[in-house]
């Protein structure tokens, strides 16, 4: 792993109990259950993306660190209930029994709300010490919109939902895409951009990590369709084969394996040109592109 992705995925895995709200002992299984899943061993990319980009654009990453705990604590969230037996029905995450699994469906879907109430509360709870400070108020208001529309109804809730409801049906391409960009590219874009915001970043500079986070966040759901059909239960920590058995919409299925490669790798060209401006700095960003190109690689 590259040496500054590590620091920050480190920064992450420190803070991401401490920041929690305080709960109280009579609902200490909803503690118990949420920090099952916090600490079961995720990549943290999306977190470490907004510290980057925070820190590449002018903040001290201390200011950034309950926008990336918040991060973890949606995408945590995120899994527990797509995992749900109502949803993709998954016995297995991050290389352990899912939340349902060990907690029962009701904990499990609780477990979910509490981690995305949290994501909320920690970010505004932040922003109260900004309150005299309008210009870096400023700055927290549009991470926290950003985030809000990326993972809200007009994001990734609304990817999840297509992603549902075509199941078993034949989609067009451009459904496809629809699905993709929402469920996941649209939550990865705003956790770049998030950090963007909050080191102060430019019109170009905001510009350059849109591009970005949108051909990586698409380039990620399609190679994860793709190891889902070439990958290994070990190397996921996940169940491979799903999708198929789902008849889910992917990129495999309505392409083939070789030429999702394709697709792929020209969305992470254009994601490293997008940010080839930085070059010298920021490598995780550039990291995060090599970790998804070695995947597609034969
Ligand atoms: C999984 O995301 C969900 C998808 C968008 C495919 P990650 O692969 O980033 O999951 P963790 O957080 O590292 O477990
Ligand atoms: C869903 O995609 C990603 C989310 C928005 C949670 P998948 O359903 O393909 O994710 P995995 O394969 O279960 O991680
Ligand atoms: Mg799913
Ligand atoms: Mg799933
Ligand atoms: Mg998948």
């Amino acid at each position: 792993m590259n040496a500054e992705f590590k620091r920050y995925k480190d920064i992450v895995e420190d803070n991401i109990i401490g920041c929690l709200p305080e709960i109280d002992h009579k609902s200490e299984i909803l503690y118990d259950s949420m920090k099952y899943s916090l600490t079961s061993g995720g990549k943290r990319i999306r977190s470490v993306l907004l510290l980057a980009a925070a820190e590449l654009c002018g903040a001290s990453f201390t200011e950034a660190i309950p926008y990336a705990c918040a991060v973890e604590y949606i995408q945590t969230y995120s899994l527990i209930h797509d995992d749900h037996p109502c949803m993709d029905n998954d016995d297995y995450r991050r290389g352990k029994l899912t939340n349902h699994k060990v907690f029962g469906d009701g904990m499990a879907m609780l477990a979910g709300d509490g981690l995305l109430s949290s994501a909320y509360e920690v970010m505004t709870k932040d922003m109260l010490l900004y309150l005299d400070d309008p210009e870096k108020l400023n700055r927290r208001v549009r991470a926290i919109y950003e985030l809000s529309k990326g993972t809200g109804v007009r994001g990734m809730v609304a990817g999840q939902v297509a992603d549902l409801e075509s199941e078993h049906k034949d989609v067009s391409p451009d459904m496809l895409a629809f699905i993709h960009m929402n469920k996941t590219a649209a939550f990865i874009k705003s956790s770049v951009m998030a950090g963007a915001y909050i080191g102060g970043a430019d019109s170009d500079v905001l510009r350059r990590f849109s591009v970005y986070g949108e051909s990586l966040g698409l380039a990620f759901q399609i190679i994860d369709d793709i190891q889902d059909v070439i990958g290994t239960k070990e190397s996921r920590g996940k169940d491979v084969g799903g999708d198929a058995e789902a008849e889910k919409a992917t990129y495999p299925a309505l392409f083939g394996i070789e030429k999702s490669k394709e697709y792929a790798q020209e969305l992470l060209d254009k994601a490293r040109n997008a940010i080839d401006f930085f070059k010298g700095k920021a490598e995780s960003l550039f990291f995060v592109i090599d970790y998804l190109e070695q995947q597609i690689k034969d």
